[in-house]
């Protein structure tokens, strides 16, 4: 897409822009030129996975670019980048037509199948031999996609496979595909694209956390999720939601009058690479082309076994005859084409015994139902526990204590019950019933309208007490290391702690003596409880665990008040006005600084000396390192890790988990071991010792 010297070329004109926003403002005939760079740092991030730029230098552009085109709307271009945003909710979404039908695909599940369809393959075409293109299968949602005169003019889910839902706005949330392409320069007038839409396993972990946050039933799988979220009414949601997208198949083209069909489109290969040329992300690092069956049945073999290092979905592969006029002699049969057949792997599915369900209440008091089964091996993991996390998903699924029921785990995603057998049922199995007061503590259960959950109403419930203190000590809360879900327990038990404040109370000599407590454990925990009263505010509220406030909803609050108790004279109308907060979420933090308990909790903590106020807006500071990003790696000469982290987020730097382009800064101590020589081959990533990050962010 992008040569080596224009990618030269744009780097330099990057930098020029960047100093001169700092300056001024972006002059209109400058807009077109600011567009293409913002479309280059796109294609570098959302398609090649590796950016040139930091997010905050995009930023920076980006808001000029809206900004220069706010003053000269009159030079808005539709594919401007600035365009995906959305506004306002889509009321429906209009059926439509695909331009060709879209077909399934013919299953193999073997490599004696992938013989069989080489064999008709050879029959059909009369050749000895034929030369067949590999790609992955992406488990998504599939889509069409139409250009008209370079522009994304409408996109298409699959519906019946005749019509489908029009969901072009949705679709222009998806970064990886281009709202304009140069297809005109290859004599093409319109085109019809077909592809995969699929959200990624971390994002669909998050976006899954943040349902089950929000008392709604999580998706099953990551297909779900991505067809879920091309269907929802508020595209604003769905560029929250990160989805990507694969194109792989140009199902339809016109060619402007007199041009000849353009070469890369008489093979599927080079049509692959021209939509990679034209800047989409189409499978063309994963395909690969073989003479004959025996090379492909090796590389989907290979393919299968490396499936959980993707960081997506795939449930097989897909063989394609190479050949566009091979093809169409080929034809097809009313389902699906001749040439073409996916390779489908082994499902990661098993069968077991519902033994039991058992009724666990978390830190908000919701009831969930865990079900016991009989371990059984999925995908290389045994499971003997699975959510179903409630009532109507139950009865739904109608699930019945002793039924043998198909379990799922898609990839490294937590395992699923698919369904129950009731045709294996001999008769002795039970109705699942719910408990009408809370298992813990026997107080009674209430559950919303609208809700699917039900809840433990007693706020002193032993059960959620505990799980309170779990969330208020892990790592992304206060991060108290040394304590742990297990020692909350076991120190609750032993009528050490009681609440949150008491964490900060606890009677370390009583601790000497119990198993497994050595006085350097003992050290340990000292040290990480005081060092937690340190924590930035965000951490402090994200640890409180008020419903609905995730880390994001946290910063947000953070950052909203000079004194965590200023929310106590927040209206619900002031609350919704900061971001993200709406009248669900508003409603619980409104309630959290309503309860007088809440505050003399707060109150309490902070004689206990934990940092209520905001720093950062008392010094009247913003984070010098906003943008910036850091990884730390080996022993640090004096810091703990967890306290350079931290100082580094104070000042609004964001800690990676891994050495990609996206790091600014790697700093390393002592026994620093293939992070640094990841870095170390990464131009834009600069190593930093521990004394040079000190000096970085002021403290030297
Ligand atoms: S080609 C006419 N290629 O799998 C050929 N399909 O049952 C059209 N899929 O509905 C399909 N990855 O949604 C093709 N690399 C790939 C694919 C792929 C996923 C989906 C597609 C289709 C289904 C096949």
């Amino acid at each position: 897409m992008y040569s080596p010297e224009q990618t030269k070329k744009t780097q330099l004109a990057t930098n020029e822009f960047l100093k001169l926003i700092q300056s001024g403002a972006v002059a209109p005939d400058q807009l077109e030129e600011l567009r293409n760079l913002l479309r280059f740092h796109e294609h570098r991030y959302y398609v090649l996975n590796d950016p040139l730029i930091a997010d905050y230098e995009y930023d920076l552009l980006y808001k000029a670019l809206e900004k220069g085109e706010a003053a000269h709307p009159e030079k808005i271009s539709p594919d401007s980048p600035t365009q995906r945003v959305a506004h306002g909710l889509t009321k429906e979404f209009p059926t439509v037509q695909h331009l060709v039908p879209m077909l399934s695909l013919d299953n193999s599940y073997d490599a004696e199948d992938l013989q069989d369809f080489d064999r008709k393959a050879r029959e059909l075409t009369g050749l000895a031999e034929i030369e067949y293109c590999v790609e992955p299968k992406f488990d998504g949602a599939s889509i069409s996609l139409i250009f008209e005169h370079d522009q994304l003019v409408r996109a298409a889910t699959r519906g019946d496979g005749v019509e489908g839902d029009e969901i072009t706005t949705n679709i222009r949330q998806i970064r990886s595909i281009p709202l304009s392409a140069a297809f005109s320069t290859y004599g093409l007038q319109q085109v019809e694209i077909r592809g995969e839409v699929l959200i990624n396993k971390r994002n669909f972990k998050k976006y899954n956390d943040q349902l089950i946050e929000q008392g709604e039933d999580p998706k099953a799988n990551p297909r779900n999720m991505a067809s879920g979220t091309l269907r929802l009414k508020d595209s604003s949601e769905v560029g929250r939601r990160n989805l990507e997208a694969f194109v792989y198949h140009v199902s339809y083209y016109s060619l402007k009058e007199g041009a000849p069909v353009p070469a890369p489109l008489t093979t599927h290969a080079g049509s692959l690479q021209l939509l990679w040329e034209l800047g989409f992300r189409s499978p063309e690092q994963e395909k690969q082309v073989f003479k004959g069956i025996d090379g492909v049945i090796k590389y989907v073999a290979a393919f299968e076994a490396g499936r959980d290092n993707l960081p997506y979905e795939i449930d097989g592969m897909v063989i394609k005859v190479n050949d566009f006029a091979l093809q169409e002699k080929m034809g097809m049969t009313s389902h699906h084409p001749r040439w073409a057949i996916a390779f489908k792997f082994k499902a990661r599915q098993a069968t077991s015994k519902l033994l039991n369900v058992e009724f666990q209440v978390g830190r908000t008091g919701a009831v969930t139902p865990v079900a016991k089964l009989e371990p059984v091996a999925v995908g290389g993991v045994t499971v003997s526990s699975i959510s179903v996390h409630n009532e109507e998903y139950i009865l739904e699924k109608d699930l019945r204590i002793g039924d043998h029921v198909l379990i799922e785990r898609a990839g490294d995603v937590i395992p699923q019950i698919v369904k129950s057998m009731p045709e294996l049922r001999t008769g002795e199995e039970q109705p699942i019933h719910f408990p009408k007061n809370c298992p813990v503590c026997s107080g009674p259960l209430f559950k919303e309208e609208e809700e699917a959950v039900w809840r433990c109403t007693n706020i002193e419930c032993p059960a959620q007490v505990v799980e309170r203190m779990i969330h208020f000590v892990s790592k992304d809360a206060m991060d108290m290391r040394g304590f742990g879900e297990a020692n909350v327990r076991r120190f609750y038990e032993m009528g050490l702690i009681k609440d949150i404040p008491s964490l900060y109370l606890l009677d370390f000599t009583k601790l000497k003596g119990i198993e497994g407590f050595g006085q350097k454990s003992i050290d340990n925990l000292q040290s990480a409880i005081e060092l937690s009263k340190k924590q930035p505010l965000h951490r402090l509220i994200y640890a409180l665990g008020i419903r609905f406030v995730g880390e994001t909803t946290a910063k947000t609050l953070a950052q909203a008040v000079s004194h965590l108790l200023d929310f106590k004279d927040f209206s619900l109308e002031q609350l919704q006005h900061l971001e993200d907060v709406g009248p669900k979420v508003g409603g619980s933090i409104y309630q959290f600084f309503s309860n007088a308990d809440n505050i003399t909790m707060l109150t309490e903590l902070e004689k206990l000396g934990l940092t209520l106020k905001n720093e950062k807006k008392q010094l009247g500071g913003t984070g010098n390192l906003t943008g910036q990003t850091f990884l730390f790696t080996g022993t640090l000469p004096t810091l703990k890790r967890s306290q350079a982290e931290a100082m580094a987020e104070e000042q609004g730097g964001q800690i990676l988990s891994g050495v990609s382009a996206k790091l600014n800064y790697l700093v390393v101590g002592e026994d620093a071991g293939s992070k640094l020589e990841k870095a170390k081959k990464i131009n834009s990533v600069k190593i930093l010792t521990e004394d040079e990050f000190l000096q970085l962010i002021g403290k030297k």
